[in-house]
């Protein structure tokens, strides 16, 4: 399979692509299954839709790649967190923030993650299928905080203030992803990413410290899954000098990076780049950043394209597949 073979540095003729948030509210077809569930997580939670949202990017976008429709915030709740979503305010989390209240959690807690990856996998055996989960940082300050869009004032407090509480809820985040992510691998999940969404939010000399956990996190999943894991940061390539010697198969970077620099040094595989506000140009100029950036990466193989970050609910159904079009017409010859 394409993607798996850049993943490994074999021969492609052209590099895969998918996209994160992929399915979502850009897509009529996606808002049409989204209203059989008025509240979020039972969307999530229902098999049958989340499969159906799944494979709408295959379907609608000729993707290489499956991600199973779910949200970072799904283990959260089996741990003791109260997660909800406001219409049109995006997550709420509610807990009293005593770390030694939260459980851990084992990937039984989450079946249903587990069944859509299995559904997804029989329902099609084109593409690869793409488990995921976020990463211990952003997932304890999406707790912490509460809610999405914040100053992270909370988290940066809770961090510096109750080091021995960081450090456990950080541990037990780890713990638990393991687990969760075994479950989806164990259920036919042929690769994995871990979306640290937050990262840019943390201060540079707490980075280094947090690369030592990561790097722990990261032996775990290559001992214990046996399949390659692609680790999504935002954040600039400063970060990435800390970052480097994490044990991933592949680093998703956003728009701030320097992607040939590192792909000159590194030879692990890069995915990602674009900044999504190209989405918003005419075609011409979609087209134009696109083949711009595909033909500056200095190898024939190893890289991955996505965005830096997530499709928007406003972006043009039209313009995002001309965008995979745009990067399926490149030959690698
Ligand atoms: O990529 C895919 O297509 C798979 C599905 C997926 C969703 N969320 C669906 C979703 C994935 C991989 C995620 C991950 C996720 N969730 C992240 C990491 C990626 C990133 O964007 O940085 C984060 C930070 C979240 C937390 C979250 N969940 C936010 C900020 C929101 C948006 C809130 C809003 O209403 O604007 C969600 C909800 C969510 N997750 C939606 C979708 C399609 C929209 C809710 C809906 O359809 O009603």
């Amino acid at each position: 399979m394409l993607l798996l073979n850049s993943l490994s540095g074999k021969y492609i003729d052209r590099f895969p692509v998918w996209l994160m948030r992929q399915a979502g509210r850009y897509m009529p077809q996606y808002r049409e299954l989204r209203e059989r569930e008025k509240d979020f997580l039972s969307f999530c939670k229902n098999v049958e839709l989340a499969t159906k949202a799944s494979l709408l990017p295959l379907e609608l976008l000729g993707v290489d790649a499956i991600i199973i429709f779910s949200d970072i915030l799904v283990p959260l709740e089996p741990m003791g967190i109260a997660v909800s979503f406001e219409e049109g305010e995006g997550p709420r989390l509610e807990w009293d923030l005593k770390v030694d209240s939260l459980r851990r959690i084992t990937s039984k807690d989450t079946e249903f993650v587990n069944e859509i990856v299995k559904a997804v996998k029989g329902a099609q055996k084109e593409v690869p299928v793409i488990g995921f989960c976020g990463a211990p940082w952003t997932l304890f300050a999406y707790a912490v905080e509460g809610k999405g869009n914040s100053n992270f004032k909370k988290a940066k407090l809770f961090m510096w203030q109750r080091r021995e509480d960081y450090k456990k809820f950080i541990d037990l985040l780890a713990e638990n992803l393991v687990e969760y992510l075994k479950g989806q691998v164990h259920a036919g999940a042929d690769l994995v990413q871990v979306f640290d969404s937050w990262l840019m939010h943390m201060p540079y000399e707490d980075l280094k410290e947090y690369a030592s956990l990561l790097k722990g996190f990261f032996q775990r999943l290559r001992q214990e899954l046996n399949v390659p894991v692609i680790y999504f940061y935002r954040g600039s390539g400063e970060y990435l000098e800390v970052l480097k010697d994490l044990p991933v198969s592949a680093f998703s970077v956003d728009w701030t990076v320097d992607l040939v620099r590192w792909m000159q040094r590194d030879s692990r595989t890069f995915q990602g780049n674009l900044d999504p506000a190209v989405l918003y140009c005419d075609e011409e100029v979609i087209q134009q950043k696109v083949l711009e950036l595909l033909k500056n990466i200095p190898r024939k193989t190893n890289y991955i394209f996505n965005l830096g970050h997530g499709l928007s609910p406003d972006m043009e159904l039209s313009k995002v597949k001309l965008l995979v079009d745009t990067v399926k017409s490149y030959k690698l010859g």
